[in-house]
């Protein structure tokens, strides 16, 4: 079957990219010694989990319980990482299958109680690991001092081990050959913060660090035992603008249909923000919502729920309608949370198709009363 058979707008991978993929983050990972703990966020699919633990993926990280529960059916060492705060899903990370080892990040004293307390109920040891803030201002702890205090409450809990300190450098988004000065100041900050956890007689055992757009300059920064990045497996056009990867490194495009021209200068296709999502090329000055891989020089510049606006003031191509392109999204993670189903292709023939199997949340409908 070739890719014309395909019903639009279908979300397609290209396969050997997959593989190259999968194969360049491997190899870097081993040839620095780290421990690979890919976050299956960007794909949610057990066929791309399983061949990440076929690149000898150690372990996998989520960051929803559902992501957990799913991943749970064919690996054993999974971190969730995302503060385990609500009694209700501190339970459910821990009603995951009882041979999986389950870690969890966090930054405060109530989310040490919610896990400690799930734990203890369940019988279970949970290893967790303290969330240091390095300058994304999202999560983690902003001291040295309060991430120590952490994780001393940490080793109090008989259910909890300290397993460790986790770093998302997720506010480091210039251009690879830009990063000298961000990861030089983040390299000085965190052996700080290390050599105050030494101090204390709190040597973190692992140090895991994250994120596509650093991720082949993680050797630069001191002690990471291990890495979790995500986005390196497809890439998209926010990875390509910060040379994290090559355009054609770009595994997953949104097959679509050109269906309408009447607008001079402009063509529709049946992909709008329901298909593409509404995402700006993160950190980097670009335009539009996405890219064609066939006249990489058009952009989707404009979006209704349905619709895709494609610009051709910058391109010499007048297409037809019915006429099908591919196109590379701004931020393929959350491309990806709004397809049940991924096709992937070599060349222009259909080989295979998986599930999105940890897309949505996984809640159960209320009982009729
Ligand atoms: C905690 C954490 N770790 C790792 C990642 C992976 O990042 P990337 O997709 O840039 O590789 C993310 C992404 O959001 C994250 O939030």
């Amino acid at each position: 079957m070739t890719l014309d058979r395909l019903e639009t707008p279908a979300a397609v991978v290209d396969l050997d990219r997959l593989d190259r993929n999968l194969k360049r983050g491997a190899d870097y990972t081993r040839e620095h010694g780290f421990a690979l703990r890919p976050h299956i966020k960007t794909h949610k699919s057990l066929f791309v989990a399983a061949a990440q633990l076929r690149h000898g993926a150690q372990g996998l990280t989520c960051a929803t319980p559902f992501e957990t529960e799913v991943m749970s059916s064919i690996c054993d060492d999974l971190l969730n990482a995302y503060p385990p705060v609500g009694a209700d899903r501190a339970r459910r990370l821990l009603a995951v299958a009882p041979k999986s080892r389950i870690t969890v990040a966090l930054d405060s004293v109530a989310a040490v109680d919610n896990i400690a307390a799930a734990a203890r109920a369940a019988g279970r040891k949970v290893g967790v690991y303290v969330e240091i803030d390095v300058g994304m201002h999202r999560v983690g702890v902003t001291s040295s001092a309060n991430a120590i205090a952490l994780a001393r409450y940490i080793t109090a809990q008989p259910s909890l081990e300290f397993s460790g300190v986790e770093l998302y450098p997720g506010h480091i988004r210039e251009s690879v050959e830009s990063q000298d000065a961000a990861l030089e100041q983040l390299a000085t900050e965190l052996s700080r913060t290390l050599e105050a956890f030494d101090d204390a007689g709190l040597t973190p055992p692992t140090v895991s660090a994250g994120s596509t757009p650093t991720l082949w300059r993680t050797h630069e920064l001191p002690r990471i035992t291990e890495i979790r990045p995500g986005s390196y497996v497809y890439n998209d056009r926010t990875t390509t603008a910060i040379g994290a990867c090559a355009w054609d490194d770009c595994a997953l495009s949104i097959l679509t249909t050109v269906v309408s021209t009447t607008v001079a200068g402009q063509a529709v296709i049946d992909a709008g923000s329901k298909a593409l999502g509404r995402e700006p090329v993160r950190g980097a000055a670009g335009e539009g919502f996405g890219q064609l891989i066939e006249h990489p020089e058009v952009l989707v510049t404009r979006m209704s729920e349905e619709h895709g606006m494609l610009d051709l003031g910058t391109s010499t191509w007048r297409p037809e309608i019915g006429e099908r392109v591919r196109v590379v999204p701004n931020h393929v993670c959350v491309t990806v949370s709004l397809y049940d189903l991924m096709y992937g292709v070599r060349g222009d023939r259909l080989e295979t198709s998986w599930p999105v199997d940890a897309r949505g949340r996984g809640h159960k409908p209320v009982p009729n009363a």
